[in-house]
């Protein structure tokens, strides 16, 4: 299968790297393709890079891994047709750096990234993920507690079964969270992980809810 990711950051070869090993094909978009040559070097032959229209095309699942703040520009860019009827992971958080760290986020219910998103792709079916991890952790994380939890949103549910399924080969445990209208909570989340990351010294955590 097909995977577009629309990114050249670390989030983008993270994924990137994990779709690979598990047998996909991947395209990277970017606006500069020639940052991305030693790792499609390293990658080999099931790695691409093009421009946004061109992984947005190519993918029979696209995964949005840009600039938060950018992502409606870089879907813009790419075209929204090349998204229509198609599975797209979001894996971004609409965060303000200018201030420094930790980063501000932008938006709330109703105006959350997800959901800006997934207004913007009408006709795709969006389900954010991965957004609440650190890049370094998206594929095989390994805790002594066992697979650590995915927040999973968005309004189709066969699609959420598709990143469901991707998310439990990539190593995860899954937590569907409901509608796309609750990305504002999985967007702060992501933040929350980046502030306790930095107040306790330490970016390898990852959420795990205790049930009984
Ligand atoms: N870093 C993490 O560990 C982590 C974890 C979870 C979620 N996230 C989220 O995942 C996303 C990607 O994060 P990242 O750290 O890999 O990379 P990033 O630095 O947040 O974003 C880099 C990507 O954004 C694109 N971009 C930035 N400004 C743009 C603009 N004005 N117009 C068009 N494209 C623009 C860049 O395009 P070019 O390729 O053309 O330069 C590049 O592909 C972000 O939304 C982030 O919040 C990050």
């Amino acid at each position: 299968m097909k995977v577009g990711i629309l990114g050249s950051g670390i989030v983008a070869k993270a994924l990137g790297h994990g779709f690979i090993q598990e047998g996909y094909e991947v395209k990277l978009g970017t606006r500069d393709v020639n940052k991305l040559s030693s790792w499609l070097t390293e990658k080999g032959n099931n790695s691409s890079a093009g421009s946004f229209s061109e992984a947005a095309e190519f993918g029979e699942i696209i995964v949005l891994a840009v600039q938060g703040l950018a992502a409606i520009t870089v879907i813009e860019i790419a075209g929204v047709n090349n998204f229509k009827n198609k599975v797209v992971i979001d894996a971004t958080n609409p965060l303000d750096r200018s201030e420094g760290s930790p980063p501000k986020l932008i938006g709330g219910p109703g105006t959350s990234g997800g959901e800006l998103i997934q207004k913007a792709l009408h006709g795709a079916f969006v389900v954010k993920a991965f957004n609440t991890v650190s890049a370094a952790l998206m594929y095989k994380p390994e805790f002594e507690g066992g697979p650590p939890d995915m927040f999973l949103c968005g309004d189709d549910d066969n699609a959420k079964k598709t990143v469901a399924q991707i998310c439990k080969i990539f190593g995860w445990n899954i937590i569907d969270v409901g509608g796309i209208k609750y990305s504002h909570y999985t967007e702060a989340a992501g933040n929350l992980w980046t502030i306790t990351a930095f107040a306790g010294g330490n970016w390898n955590q990852a959420y795990k809810l205790l049930r009984k």
